[in-house]
């Protein structure tokens, strides 16, 4: 992309899309095009169409989508289905439309089956039905991948995809309702230690397994795809290491400050029981995360100190 290029960057608001606007903008892009929601209903497809048209991007960068936790997958299947085709659909095909050169899709390391193999490569993807708890949203990154790979297979057309593992960083979310593990946890902490409560309950047994990457590190591999990467196969973003809930747990109730004790609710879901990419493709290719998790989480902690987390 040269750095005076259009780019459109859908969801700028969101965890992902603030990050991609920061690199954007610290890489020296100058024409980044953006619209909030009140501007830009994105399950509006005649607007859709209609901004498209008249903006002319000339690059795409899709973060935009209802996204959310277990807690929130499980409360709105419907919604998360429908409005992620919905949103996801009105981008693509307008930037199909209109000539967009290149755009890039975020899918989400929920695609890979239920079963899969760990740590999960990409040729994995369709061997399995996928995780029950957030089916909806799954199904929808599954048909919005399957859409730029088409494109690209029919018309040949510079629409690819990547599926980035579990993200946590400054920007996130701590609406309780639909927050993600990491967010979920510091807020947690954080008022059991202003309240001086002797326990916090934990979702799950604490012992699945996950993978986090540090938003600045996906967003700077968003951008690096952009301008390395043309191929019709969708590639992983993670850092390639996994860490238990309650290794996850300890580690945020360090940084925080939290002296009481963890209790684990093993009634409620935690999901599956590993999910951890591999990441040797996008490796090869010449990208790989930078952030580790402890000084990503202290990042995280101090933005959500500093009241720059959304709520
Ligand atoms: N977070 C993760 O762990 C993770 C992992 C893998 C993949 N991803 C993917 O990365 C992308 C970004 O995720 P994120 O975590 O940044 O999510 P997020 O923080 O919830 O941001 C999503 C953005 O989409 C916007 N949006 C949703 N519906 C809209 C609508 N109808 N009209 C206009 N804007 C709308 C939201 O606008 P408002 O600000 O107005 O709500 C928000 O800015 C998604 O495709 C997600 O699937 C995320």
């Amino acid at each position: 992309m040269q750095k005076d290029a259009k780019i459109y960057v859908a969801g700028h608001n969101g965890l992902v899309g603030q990050a991609i606007v920061r690199r954007l903008k610290s890489e020296g892009y100058s024409q980044i095009i953006v619209r909030d929601r009140a501007q830009l209903d994105l399950l509006d497809q005649a607007k859709v169409k209609d901004f498209f048209l008249e903006e002319k991007p000339e690059y795409v960068i899709d973060a935009a989508a209802r996204v959310g936790g277990i807690k929130a997958n499980i409360t709105w299947p419907t919604e998360f289905l429908y409005e992620n085709l919905q949103i996801q659909n009105n981008i693509i095909w307008s930037a199909f439309q209109t000539d967009v050169k290149k755009l890039i899709f975020l899918g989400s390391s929920c695609i890979y089956p239920q079963n899969s193999p760990q740590p999960m490569k990409e040729e994995y993807f369709l061997d399995g039905k996928p995780e029950p708890t957030n089916e909806g949203y799954t199904i929808a990154k599954i048909a919005g991948m399957k859409l730029c790979e088409k494109i690209k297979l029919e018309y040949h057309r510079d629409f690819i995809s990547c599926v980035p593992t579990n993200v946590y960083g400054p920007g996130a979310s701590f609406d309780s309702e639909s927050s993600h593990v990491i967010p979920s946890l510091i807020k947690k902490f954080h008022e059991a230690k202003l309240a001086n409560l002797p326990e916090v309950i934990i979702w799950g047994s604490g012992k699945n397994r996950r993978e986090f990457l540090y938003v600045d590190d996906l967003a700077e591999a968003v951008i690096w795809l952009m301008n390395n990467y043309d191929g019709q196969d969708f590639i992983n973003v993670g850092v390639g290491q996994d860490i238990s809930i309650e290794e996850l747990a300890i580690l945020i109730k360090d940084i925080v400050g939290y002296e009481g004790k963890l209790v684990f609710d093993d009634s409620k879901p935690g999901g599956m029981a590993v999910k951890l990419l591999d990441v040797s493709k996008l490796t090869k290719l010449g990208w790989q995360a930078k952030t580790d998790l402890r000084n990503g989480l202290k990042k995280t902690y101090k933005s959500f100190l500093s009241g720059n987390l959304r709520q």
